[in-house]
């Protein structure tokens, strides 16, 4: 059998499947080569990390981190074992290769495996209110099995602790909403016309016309608003780390994560506020000894949304 790499309709699908991973304001931070038909390369694209808001890189490993999930995802399928490992990170040597992957003959992949990839293109962040069905235990146990399979945890943060960490989100926006250099960053990502990276007006969802979902403002103007759920439902990955390599995990982890939530139609978005601004002011997580959290993710029932756009496969892969 021919590897995926030594053609080119097997390392479009490749390409294609790792790009419709999600990715800080869509940025799709990510580079592909292929190496001798041997393996493939994920690099970081330093033009599209976001200096202000992720000063650490942080959320830009993360995206590619659920990048190279679906990259392995997509090998499996193809009938390949994916051998992937990490490579020193930028900043270490300021290279920008974050991992390699070599396919490696292996027996057919699962059903299972099967259903994961196609969930691939399904998967959306999804920024509309939710009903107050809550995500019942089995599935929650679910996501939970798929975000330590990558070596990340999954915390659900109920109750008060729920209510506290809201009223954080809520106070991490309005202070990201006053900083002008923040702002002037997120106006280069967001309502960009016909482009094809960064994130469009139609898919920002509503604002909210309560305070219970403290949603990302974006830097929409006149947008519609609308009632969301009264409880929104949070769970947050972790990592035991909390320098690059644990970043690529915690996106291999997210992504998995919502992949099995979409199988169970289960809808997610982000209220990563309180991260932004931690790692913009430098500090680190006062609860860190429990975890360091990489993404506050809201899990609900919501109604079907656009996809953002992704950018053409050739302008992400080069042949070295
Ligand atoms: C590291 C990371 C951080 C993100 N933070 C937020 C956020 O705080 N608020 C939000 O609405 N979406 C957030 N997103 C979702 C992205 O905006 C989304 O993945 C991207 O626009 C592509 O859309 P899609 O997920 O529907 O494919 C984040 C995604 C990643 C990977």
């Amino acid at each position: 059998m021919l590897s995926p790499l030594a053609t080119h309709a097997g390392l479009r699908r490749l390409v294609t499947a790792a790009s419709a991973a999600p990715s800080v304001l869509n940025t799709q931070p990510w580079r592909f080569g292929v190496h001798r038909r041997e393996h493939i390369e994920l690099h970081a694209d330093l033009d599209r990390w976001l200096p202000v808001a992720d000063p650490r890189g942080r959320s830009l490993h993360i995206s590619c981190g659920a990048a190279l999930f679906n990259l392995r995802l997509a090998l499996r399928v193809a009938g390949w074992r994916p051998v992937s490992w990490p490579l020193p990170a930028i900043g270490d040597d300021a290279s920008s290769l974050l991992a390699a992957v070599r396919p490696v003959r292996a027996p057919l992949a699962s059903a299972a495996e099967h259903e994961l990839y196609a969930a691939i293109q399904d998967r959306r962040t999804n920024r509309q209110p939710y009903s107050d069905l809550p995500v019942p235990p089995a599935v929650l146990a679910e996501l939970a099995a798929a975000v330590r399979l990558e070596g990340a945890d999954l915390v659900p943060v109920g109750g008060p602790a729920g209510a506290a960490l809201l009223d954080e989100v809520a106070m991490a926006e309005e202070r990201l909403a006053s900083d002008a250099e923040y702002r002037t960053e997120l106006a280069r990502w967001t309502n960009g016309g016909p482009r094809c990276d960064g994130l469009p007006a139609y898919v920002q969802g509503p604002r909210p016309d309560g305070v219970s979902v403290p949603v990302r403002s974006f830097a929409r103007t006149g947008a519609e608003t609308a009632r969301f759920e009264a409880r929104p439902q949070l769970v947050v990955v972790t990592t035991s780390g909390d320098g690059p390599q644990d970043w690529l995990r915690a996106g291999q982890a997210l992504q998995r994560m919502l992949l099995v939530a979409t199988l169970h139609g289960v809808s997610a978005s982000f209220l990563n506020q309180p991260l932004d601004l931690r790692d913009m002011r430098h500090h680190t997580d006062p609860q860190h000894r429990r975890g360091h959290p990489q993404m506050i993710v809201r899990i609900g029932y919501g109604p079907a949304v656009p996809r953002a756009p992704r950018r053409p496969v050739p302008e992400v892969l080069s042949a070295a």
